[in-house]
């Protein structure tokens, strides 16, 4: 549904330039999860924002459904990982704000908001601003936002980066469930394994900057999953380490500029704190 073919990216003037993507090459499967991870600030919020369409690239393509991406369209929908709600507007005028703007929001329109809002356990918070929600309902106000313009191609970019670590795991959960009602073609960026694995059909596992598939991993686990389950299971487990140290090899040469070697990092770590 989606496919990059040896797409660039540099920011800055002539020589000055700095590559953040170097061809980068991969699809995303209709109706599947592709989950992208990669070091912080390797290049995967960039890669999204070409794919949404708000930038573009300095070499290569990016087709949707056959077609170059030239802009942002009402097929991909993004959730970013840093919070996007109007603060003016109440919970359910941010859901509303899609269809409105397309002057949708008849009696159907708002039975869909209001359905969405009932979906993600906001019903009775619908009359709040913003900042009036807890972190997770924030989350959840933005899913829903997203989903009530049905698209065809959701893009998270980290949604639920900041939240605790259980609401994190009921938000996973929560967002499979959604996605196992109403299938579509999502592609998510995040930095944690567990997560990565919980949603995954497959795993795209970036370099360190300039960003390249490192390595696909086929995440062929049953459905629906669960991470009591994932925790006991040898197979996801093994997958979960094969990305570990893959990331952590890739953080290492971002960190160090060099390849230091993880066992070596860990005992001075161990040294310094036996030191204290
Ligand atoms: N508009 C821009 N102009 C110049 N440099 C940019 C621009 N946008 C991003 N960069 C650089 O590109 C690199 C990758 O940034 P990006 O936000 O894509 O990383 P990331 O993988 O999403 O990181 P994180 O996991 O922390 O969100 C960074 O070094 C950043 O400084
Ligand atoms: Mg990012």
């Amino acid at each position: 549904m989606i496919e990059l073919r040896h797409v660039s990216k540099s920011y800055g003037p002539g020589r000055f330039a700095r590559p953040v993507i170097e061809d980068c090459s991969f699809t995303v499967e209709a109706n599947h999860f592709t989950v992208m991870m990669g070091p912080s600030g390797s290049g995967k919020s960039t890669l999204i924002r070409l794919v949404a369409g708000f930038e573009k690239p300095s070499a290569g393509e990016i087709l949707v459904n056959d077609r170059p991406v030239t802009g942002p369209g009402q097929d991909r929908l993004v959730v970013f990982q840093e919070s996007a709600l109007f603060p003016w507007m109440t919970t359910r005028e941010n859901v509303q704000y899609g269809p409105r703007a397309r002057g949708e929001l008849t009696g159907t329109g708002r039975a869909r908001t209001d359905f969405l809002l009932e979906k993600v356990g906001l019903h009775a918070f619908r009359e709040r601003y913003p900042a009036q929600l807890s972190g997770g309902m924030q989350r959840r106000a933005e899913l829903a936002r997203a989903l009530v313009n049905n698209p065809a191609i959701m893009i998270l970019d980290e949604p639920f980066r900041g939240l605790d670590a259980l609401t994190k795991k009921m938000m996973i959960e929560y967002y499979a469930g959604l996605s196992a009602e109403s299938p579509r073609t999502n592609l998510f960026v995040t930095t944690d394994v567990d997560e990565a694995i919980f949603l995954a059909n497959r795993l795209l596992v970036m370099s360190h900057i300039p960003a390249r598939v490192r390595e696909v991993i086929e995440v062929d686990l049953p459905r629906p999953r669960s991470f009591t389950r994932i925790l006991l299971d040898g197979r996801a487990n093994a997958l979960k380490m094969a990305a570990l140290s893959l990331l952590h090899e890739e953080a290492m040469k971002a960190f160090g500029g060099g390849n230091i070697p993880a066992a070596d990092f860990i005992e001075a770590h161990r040294r310094r704190v036996a030191a204290m």
